[in-house]
């Protein structure tokens, strides 16, 4: 059995967040995690993951590694106790540490491709329920927005701990994204950012306010089809996650190449420090964004349009 699940991006509100305030984000699905799950020949649950070099038998790995941590919470779902005989392949396109929900991604198509394989049915909630649960061993406090978007590959206003909520689009927009190249793990910034917090709760909650006030205007102007206005929302918000220090000079380069080669707005996009960034373009300009993107030391860029979802 086969199942696949999206990338995904963050238009507004990264690392507010995790304090509660709203955040934008939305799938890509020009890149994915994909999953087939076979009955295997050899006893034991083989997990063949060529990407990150990963060819091993379920009981070799620590139980709080990703992947081995999605098996056993999915059979514990299920009531399934070992010993199965299963070849589980892992392939993704997403680049791993980058922003774009590579472990949300492969552990969603993971969970999914397992449970059709066992003859379970899951809904999208335990779905869901299940990776949050898996996002919290590698990013420590997760806020939930990767596999709550990636999960319901659909746009999503989050609001940590509250029902999914998605959101129209008025008239659809076009983002690029472009790779610093530089993985960049969540939990670094995440961690650099509660220290902060930490240090001055009263400068950085005002921070976090103005991002969350952002996110929601945002999500008013994406709803009333004037998407062109977004593009002065998304250089505050960059300019708010620099204050809060996970911006990098390899990002803001990024940012700033967008913006001379004409993008309406630009910020960096996920966890930051490394990473990728988005930059809001008028359709006919898509190309000479990323070609400037590329000019400039980009390494890897995606040209995605945001369109209503169903
Ligand atoms: C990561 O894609 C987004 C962050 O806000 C972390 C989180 O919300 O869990 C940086």
């Amino acid at each position: 059995m086969k199942a696949s699940a999206p990338g995904k991006i963050i238009l507004f509100g990264e690392h507010a967040a995790v304090y509660g305030r709203p955040a934008l984000a939305v799938p890509v699905t020009q890149v994915h995690a994909d999953v087939e799950v076979l009955d295997s020949a050899r006893a034991g649950i083989w997990i063949n993951a060529p990407g990150v070099d990963l060819h091993a038998e379920l009981n070799s790995l620590p139980g709080n590694h990703p992947i081995a941590a999605g098996i056993h919470g999915l059979f514990q779902l299920c009531g399934i106790s070992q010993p199965c005989a299963l070849e589980v392949t892992i392939l993704s396109s997403i680049p791993v540490a980058s922003g774009l929900g590579s472990g949300a991604a492969v552990s969603v198509a993971l969970v999914r491709a397992l449970a059709l394989h066992i003859g379970h049915t899951l809904t999208d909630q335990q779905v869901n329920e299940l990776v949050f649960d898996i996002e919290r061993l590698h990013h420590g406090t997760p806020s939930g927005i990767d596999n709550t978007v990636i999960t319901y590959a659909k746009p999503v206003f989050f609001i940590k701990g509250r029902p999914i909520e998605t959101f129209k689009v008025g008239k659809p927009f076009t983002v690029v994204i472009a790779g610093t190249g530089i993985p960049a793990p969540t939990k670094e910034s995440v961690a650099d950012v509660r220290r902060l917090w930490m240090q001055d709760k009263e400068k950085v909650e005002k921070i976090f306010d103005e991002i969350g006030q952002i996110s929601m205007s945002a999500r008013r102007v994406i709803e009333n089809g004037k998407p062109e206005s977004l593009g002065e929302l998304m250089d505050k918000n960059h300019q708010l996650l620099q204050e809060l220090t996970v911006s990098s000079p390899d990002l803001d380069h990024l940012v700033q190449a967008a913006r001379r080669a004409g993008a309406v707005g630009a910020k960096m996009s996920g966890g930051g420090r490394g990473g990728n960034m988005i930059a809001l373009v008028e359709k006919e300009k898509a190309e000479s964004v990323e070609n400037a993107l590329v000019s400039a030391g980009a390494k890897g860029t995606i040209v995605t349009v945001i369109e209503s979802s169903k």
